[in-house]
């Protein structure tokens, strides 16, 4: 039975808001749900709280502000919503979901106290929670891409199809493949569904069905027929040979060699010239397992200190620093990258043969390169933009690694046919006293020092954006000697990677968030 003085405002009121005239909180509009808690205690809950001024509502709608319940969970309550809303009697709006203590409390207390966590019916969060909207810029060197990341089953599926495109030396088919990949990498939570790719950059429709396969599907027929496919697995394992390029696996491969070991069996038959021109590479095919099995850190740093004390024997005072992926924060590398400069410009002339030759008197080197620096930099520019080849004096070579008790159950051991034609390698794992690393040193003046520490730090995918970021959007061309503006045509100075970055109009990002 409705109170007389009531009555009187229904007539001249919307029946849901039937007490607002007299309410004394009429930004506060309570609606109470009647499921689990019955009418009768609804009628009476509504009756007091209207005694003390609150604005009750008869029904929910869009103007409900507060919803009130009682033995409801949050989850509960917001399905009772969701059918008011599709039955068309509301639209939604922002209402918060509570606990009958609420009102209660408010009520002692003549007056809507304020909302605390304990009032708050608690709702599982929704797929839009779990997954907020992020923001993802579009070049790699603006995003932050740690090693760890959450979506390697799909990263690795997309890399594979890079990999087989670098193959058929369709580069730009494999960078979009590795772009889509890094994007995924610095996603911070794991992709479930497309939604959760919705308004992310640099994703094609090529990588988009792959992605919607291996989620629908768990795989992709696309990558594991690739994996699967001879000439994939043909071209990895003499790819995997030191030295060799794309170029020449492919080339083995139509002549129907298949393995390293393919390889060994017909270098036989190449006459004197041949076998020259190869020989390196049936180098690299003597230390294939090795070659092939990660360089570990604590392998690194053995080999850093080798290093160390062979470039301050010959050039005291010299700065030697641990680029590539190691710096980046890995665990395992497929060879150690060094860095080697010195404070006084012109000191480092000269130096690379210096460390070579030391190294080879220490019997450390089974194979050295050694390349000029042939940099020149002039006060026109650069020619043609800076080529991605550096031209520092730079020595790709590979370390005899004293073994120290390396736990040989933690290095992945690779795997070349059985069949036994390598005992030296085989012998150079289990047992043997020593095995073959790959080493890349490189010499830079001082005052380049900061462009190549960026340029050799990686990852390749960082570099490159790097350098299509400075020619795209800044009209400017990076390497790893310098970075020049090609308006103003000056070069930039700088004695860090963070003023790099700086003049780049880039956020600084930290080697272990290069792992793009
Ligand atoms: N680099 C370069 N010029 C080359 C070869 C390599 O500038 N001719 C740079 C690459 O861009 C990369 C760095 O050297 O930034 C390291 O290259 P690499 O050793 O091939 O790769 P990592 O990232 O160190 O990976 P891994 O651990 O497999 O060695
Ligand atoms: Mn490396
Ligand atoms: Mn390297």
């Amino acid at each position: 039975m409705i109170p007389l003085k009531r009555r009187k405002v229904t007539t001249e009121q919307n029946a849901s808001h039937a007490n607002s005239a007299e309410c004394k909180f009429p930004d506060v509009a309570i609606f109470i749900v009647e499921r689990k808690m019955g009418a009768s205690r609804k009628s009476f809950l509504t009756r007091l709280a209207r005694s003390k001024g609150f604005l009750i509502e008869e029904s929910y709608s869009s103007s409900t502000t507060h919803v009130v319940s009682e033995n409801n969970t949050g989850d509960e309550v917001e399905v009772w919503i969701k059918k008011q809303e599709t039955e068309g009697k509301v639209s939604s709006s922002s209402v918060s979901l509570l606990d009958i203590s609420w009102l209660t409390e408010s009520m002692a207390r003549g007056s809507p106290v304020p909302i605390q966590d304990r009032h708050r019916l608690k709702t599982s969060p929704k797929p839009s929670e779990l997954t907020p909207v992020i923001i993802m810029k579009s070049y790699a060197c603006q995003r932050r891409t740690p090693l760890k990341h959450h979506n390697l089953f799909l990263t690795e599926a997309l890399e594979v199809l890079a990999e087989n495109a670098e193959f058929s030396e369709n580069e730009g088919r494999s960078v979009a493949f590795r772009r889509s990949s890094s994007v995924l990498k610095a996603l911070p939570y794991i992709v479930r569904t497309m939604q959760d790719l919705k308004g992310l950059p640099c994703l094609g429709d090529h990588s988009l069905r792959v992605i919607k396969e291996i989620l629908e599907d768990g795989t992709s027929s696309e990558v594991e027929s690739t994996r699967q496919s001879e000439q994939f697995q043909a071209m990895k394992a003499l790819t995997g040979v030191f030295g060799v390029g794309v170029r020449t696996a492919d080339r083995w491969f139509r002549e129907g060699i298949r393995s390293p070991l393919d390889l060994i069996d017909t270098g036989q038959k190449l006459n004197h010239a041949q076998q020259a021109a190869v020989s390196f590479r049936l180098l690299g095919v003597q230390y294939y397992n090795d070659l092939n099995t990660p360089v570990t850190k604590k392998e690194a740093m053995v080999i850093s200190d080798i290093v160390e004390k062979a470039v301050k024997a010959v050039l005291p005072g010299a700065i030697i620093t641990l680029t590539g992926g190691f710096r980046r924060g890995k665990e395992v590398g497929h060879d150690v990258d060094f860095l080697i400069t010195h404070t006084e410009e012109g000191a480092e002339e000269k130096l690379m043969p210096k460390i070579v030759n030391y190294l080879e008197n220490q019997g450390l080197l089974l194979y050295q390169k050694t390349t000029r620096n042939s940099y020149l930099e002039s006060k026109d520019g650069p020619a043609r933009p800076p080529s991605n080849m550096d031209r520092f004096e730079r020595c790709f070579s590979i370390f005899r690694l004293e073994q120290f008790k390396v736990d040989c159950d933690t290095s992945v051991k690779a795997s070349l046919d059985s069949s036994g034609t390598t005992d030296k390698n085989e012998e150079s794992y289990s047992g043997s006293s020593w095995r073959a690393v790959r080493v890349d040193l490189v010499v830079s003046p001082y005052s380049q020092f900061a462009f190549a520490t960026l340029g050799w730090t990686g990852s390749k995918l960082f570099e490159r954006e790097l350098r299509r970021w400075a020619g795209q959007e800044k009209g400017m061309s990076l390497s790893s000697h310098a970075l020049y503006d090609s308006k103003k045509q000056c070069y930039f100075r700088a004695d860090s990677e963070e003023e790099i970055f700086s003049h780049l109009g880039l956020e600084y990002i930290p080697p272990s968030e290069r792992n793009a």
